[in-house]
């Protein structure tokens, strides 16, 4: 049956598509449009046509699980025109959101009426594309240049009542959209429908191009599609509609081609996979989560606090020590005050969020709570203490949660009388920013305890993952490798800010020794020193220990890998530094070389896929999609590359594992040798995500 139907209310005919869960316009729908405005078009009886949907949205857009194979007629832009080129008027009716492809159908009808909620956009962008179907050329043209430009390479969606005051759409509804729409296309019965094609494009100033270009270039480091979006753009001011129209095509699928959308597209569809968790099934009864104790008012628990209180929680924050507590309230309140300076928030949701704030220091204010986050020093013995005390105190029913970095949740939990109310919850810091929750089931875990952890990072607005219970979890365990082979990096000659920019030239949002001196290297080291199970190897992380034992601790001592003048984060490079490494190196008796950028980036992206791949075989991720998941969210791994694992499918897994046998011939097994999954996956030509 087609997604698309058609009938008549007196003189109009409703198009309407049903293509659940977001009508994105996959070739049964654009088929389904463009043969019902045929048939709109013949029937003597129908004078205009209203466009509308059915379910939760508007089109949501192109379908992009057709994205990356051969496209199916009719094509996009073929069915816009064909709307556009009706001799009826067409009406957009739009609830929901209109995206994508699916505004590039509002535009390609006449007029266009939204509910006051619906929102529309173009976020082709987010996807390393640009509208390809005359978004380009029509939006301008009807909102101006400026706005236009700023739509798509923000992606940002704009609510209807803007989008009627810059003339996006020429109605808000007010209580039935549907029977609005009929009475809104009946009134054009009979006239000249308005076209888009036809309008003048607005004049600007030129020099818009070329700016706006060079401030993209700079925000979005070597991503192709905004700049093609100003450039379509660009095109739009110069020639005629068609040509711009095929210029745009162009463009389109030149971008849709490339690596950086197919990274995109993968990292839009494993945010969205996370969810589905073997054994938690979608239906599982979440527990009821209205009030939330933090403990320990640190980094950590201070923004874990704000984060709880901005999702509408009730918040007891506690901490053993005055100070801490007071720094912690101080911390939570200048917080929420920036967030009014930034209009995030406003005074009044400041002053509401605050009332449901409290401080303590005793364990029976937590008595009461649903859930309780526990943010104290990372050491096992003191996390077991507390978890034995909250066994006490805490309610039956309520869940006990840790925000360990790498301890064991397992030994956590056995420290109380109910392991299956325990589970991690890992924020990275700052907690209220960074959108990665990974949730940690631990072996007893109960499973609405995990179904109700991901609605938690759902209403935290984070992405939840969910994984398995081993040194470092996740992306812990990977960034050890990764940082273990910039530490050897650096013995071998590489200097630090030279591994520091290669790698971020490559993507990442920051070079590791920049990172290692933002988080304190002293927090890594006291994790070495707790951790009996370390590699027998001299050099493992012997820079950062040395600079520990200097107290060169980061930027909190101003200084450890770089320098830092007083009150600034600015690294600047230290002499001082490349010395002791010098010094490291001669007493382990390690010629320094020329390293080269090649070698830098694949010995430390390559040491992520090679961990990535033990964690799946050892089954701590469920796929391959979630590990990509979490370096996106929590560790700045380009987007664009679409995660570690996303990045070796697309390298070729026999051409990784080639070179990991290479680095396992000059550096030894001990690091290097290949994981029996990624040797399988390589022979028979698959993919970690064939895993899936
Ligand atoms: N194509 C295919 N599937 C899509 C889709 C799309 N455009 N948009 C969403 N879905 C799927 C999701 O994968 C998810 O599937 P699942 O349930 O199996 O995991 C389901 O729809 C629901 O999506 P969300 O979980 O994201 O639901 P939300 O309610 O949170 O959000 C939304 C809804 C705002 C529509 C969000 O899904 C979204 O932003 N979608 C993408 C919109 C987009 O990028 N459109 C442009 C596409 S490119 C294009 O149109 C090119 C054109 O110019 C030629
Ligand atoms: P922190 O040192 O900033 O804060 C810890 C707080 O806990 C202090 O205020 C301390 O007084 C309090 N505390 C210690 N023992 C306590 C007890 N028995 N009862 C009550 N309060 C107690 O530490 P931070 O950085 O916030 O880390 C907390 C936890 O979060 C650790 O487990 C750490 O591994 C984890 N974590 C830290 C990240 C970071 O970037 N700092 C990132 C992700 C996790």
């Amino acid at each position: 049956m087609s997604p698309v139907s058609i009938d008549r209310h007196g003189a109009v005919a409703v198009i309407t598509v049903t293509n659940p869960p977001v009508n994105a316009l996959s070739q049964p729908v654009r088929e389904g449009i463009y043969s019902s405005i045929d048939v709109a078009e013949k029937d003597d009886a129908c004078s205009a046509i209203v466009i509308s949907c059915e379910g939760r949205t508007f089109i949501a857009g192109a379908d992009i699980k057709e994205f990356g194979r051969p496209p199916l007629e009719p094509y996009l832009p073929d069915v816009v025109s064909r709307i556009e080129n009706s001799q009826k008027p067409v009406i957009a009716a739009v609830h929901g959101t209109a995206l994508g492809g699916g505004l590039e159908i509002a535009l390609g009808c006449h007029y266009r009426i939204a509910e006051s909620t619906a929102a529309l956009g173009l976020p082709e962008v987010h996807l390393g594309l640009l509208p390809g179907a005359s978004g380009t050329q029509r939006l301008p043209r009807l909102v101006g240049v400026p706005v236009a430009m700023d739509m798509m390479l923000s992606g940002k969606f704009v609510k209807a009542p803007e989008a009627l005051e810059i003339g996006l759409i020429d109605r808000v509804s007010g209580v039935d959209l549907l029977s609005e729409a009929i009475a809104y296309a009946d009134g054009y019965r009979g006239q000249e429908p308005r076209r888009i094609r036809d309008m003048d494009i607005q004049e600007v100033d030129p020099s818009i191009f070329d700016v706006t270009r060079k401030k993209m270039a700079r925000r979005t480091r070597g991503l192709i599609s905004p700049g093609r979006i100003v450039d379509a753009v660009e095109v739009a001011t110069n020639v005629s509609f068609d040509e711009g129209c095929a210029i745009e095509r162009e463009f389109f699928l030149e971008c849709m081609a490339s690596q950086q959308s197919a990274g995109l597209r993968h990292a839009f569809f494993a945010e969205r996979n996370v969810g589905k968790v073997p054994n938690v099934a979608k239906e599982t009864r979440q527990r009821p989560i209205d009030k939330i104790g933090v403990i320990g008012a640190g980094t950590m628990g201070s923004g874990i606090a704000y984060a709880c209180l901005t999702s509408g929680a009730e918040v007891v924050l506690l901490d053993n020590d005055d100070r801490g507590l007071v720094r912690g309230e101080k911390n939570i309140r200048s917080l929420f005050a920036g967030g009014v300076e930034r209009g995030k928030i406003t005074e009044e949701g400041m002053k509401e969020g605050l009332q449901r704030f409290k401080t303590s220091q005793n364990y029976n204010a937590l008595a009461n709570v649903d859930l309780v986050i526990e943010a104290v020093f990372e050491s096992m013995s003191i996390k077991k203490e507390v978890f034995a005390a909250l066994d006490q105190v805490v309610q039956k029913g309520a869940i006990l949660a840790t925000n360990t970095s790498t301890l064991s949740i397992d030994e956590i939990a056995a420290s109380t009388s109910r392991p299956g109310d325990v589970i991690g919850l890992h924020f990275f810091s700052p907690a209220h920013v960074m959108r990665l929750l990974e949730i940690i089931r631990g072996e007893e875990t109960a499973t609405d305890v995990i179904a109700t952890s991901l609605a938690l990072a759902k209403r935290l607005k984070k992405i939840g993952v969910v994984v398995g219970n081993c040194y470092g979890f996740v992306g812990n365990r990977m960034l050890h490798t990764y940082g273990r082979e910039n530490q050897l990096l650096l013995l071998e000659g590489a200097a630090p800010e030279y591994v520091d920019k290669v790698l971020y030239d490559w993507g990442m949002a920051m070079g590791p020794n920049a990172v290692g001196d933002l988080a304190g290297l002293d927090v890594g080291y006291k994790a070495r020193q707790e951790r009996v199970d370390l590699p027998e190897d001299p050099h493992f992380y012997r820079v950062a220990d040395v600079l520990v034992e200097m107290g060169r601790y980061g930027q909190k001592t101003g200084k450890g890998m770089y320098l830092y003048d007083a009150g600034s984060r600015q690294p600047v490079v230290d002499p001082e530094v490349t010395a002791i490494i010098k010094t490291e190196a001669e007493r382990l008796g390690i010629k320094q070389r020329d390293i080269s950028e090649k070698e830098i980036t694949e010995r430390c992206i390559y040491a992520l896929v090679v961990e990535g791949a033990r964690i799946l075989e050892d089954g701590i991720a469920t796929r391959a999609g979630d590990i990509d998941a979490v370096w996106l969210n929590g560790y700045g791994f380009p987007r664009y590359r679409g995660g570690p694992m996303h990045y070796a499918d697309n390298i070729g897994l026999e051409r990784v594992l080639t070179t990991v046998r290479l680095f396992e011939e000059k550096f030894g097994s001990m690091h290097w040798k290949p994981p029996a999954l990624l040797c399988e996956l390589a022979a028979s030509g698959r993919k970690f995500s064939d895993l899936s």
